[in-house]
């Protein structure tokens, strides 16, 4: 079974792709973590994350094993991988790698933006988790409070505001549900009400 679980920065799908890899036997690939690597390599070497040919660089030198460095957390790779993202050679190069886990024997679960529409449009089942932009500010000011420390919840609110931005309007793989996506609204659940919504969602599709 192969599951594309989408949505915007901080709408929870993270912690939700974890619980429900671990539900259902899968291996869970955080997409985002590739492009926050590729950001992280791209300001490490001193360039512009807007410099499309340094950024595909970086993405197609990119050491899978560094995908839970600490760094990749803070809000500054964060804002860097939105920016390397909108580059259609940094997506290419990308693209294999996440195809090859999506086949993994078994099954997988990824998360990411572009995952029911362009990764694996035939995943069998395909949720678009949201939330509204205070409540997922919120959560990214508590988790970044624990990392860095480094931005009041008005300045995470506006950085969520300009993600949203970039990654609905930009022209390679908007972030948007696929036609077949299922809907998740995680304004008002918590993670255990999340986690059960999406298991009752997946289940019901899924037979
Ligand atoms: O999900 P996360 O916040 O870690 O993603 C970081 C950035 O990577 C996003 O703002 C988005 O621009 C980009 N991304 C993407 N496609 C994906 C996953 C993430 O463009 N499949």
């Amino acid at each position: 079974m192969i599951i594309a679980l989408d949505g915007p920065a901080a709408s929870g799908k993270g912690t939700l792709g974890r619980r429900l890899a671990e539900e259902y036997g899968l291996v869970h690939l955080d997409t985002g973590a590739l492009y926050r690597a590729v950001a992280r390599d791209v300001l490490a070497a001193g360039n512009d994350p807007a410099d499309s040919a340094a950024a595909a660089r970086a993405a197609r030198n990119l050491d899978r094993e560094t995908l839970d460095d600490p760094v990749l957390r803070t809000a500054e790779t964060g804002a860097a991988a939105s920016v390397v993202s909108t580059h259609p050679d940094v997506r290419q190069a990308l693209l294999n790698y996440q195809r090859a886990i999506a086949a993994t024997p078994g099954g997988a679960i990824l998360d990411g933006r572009d995952i029911g529409t362009v990764v694996c449009p035939d995943a069998d089942v395909k949720l678009f988790v949201t939330a509204s932009p205070e409540e997922r500010a919120r959560r990214r000011h508590a988790e970044l409070a624990e990392a860095d420390n480094g931005q009041n919840f008005d300045e995470v609110l506006a950085d969520v505001r300009d993600r949203d931005e970039r990654d609905r309007n930009r022209s390679q793989s908007p972030l948007k549900p696929a036609d077949d996506a299922h809907l998740l609204d995680t304004t008002y659940l918590g993670i255990e009400a999340a986690f059960k919504a999406a298991v009752e969602l997946i289940d019901a599709v899924s037979g």
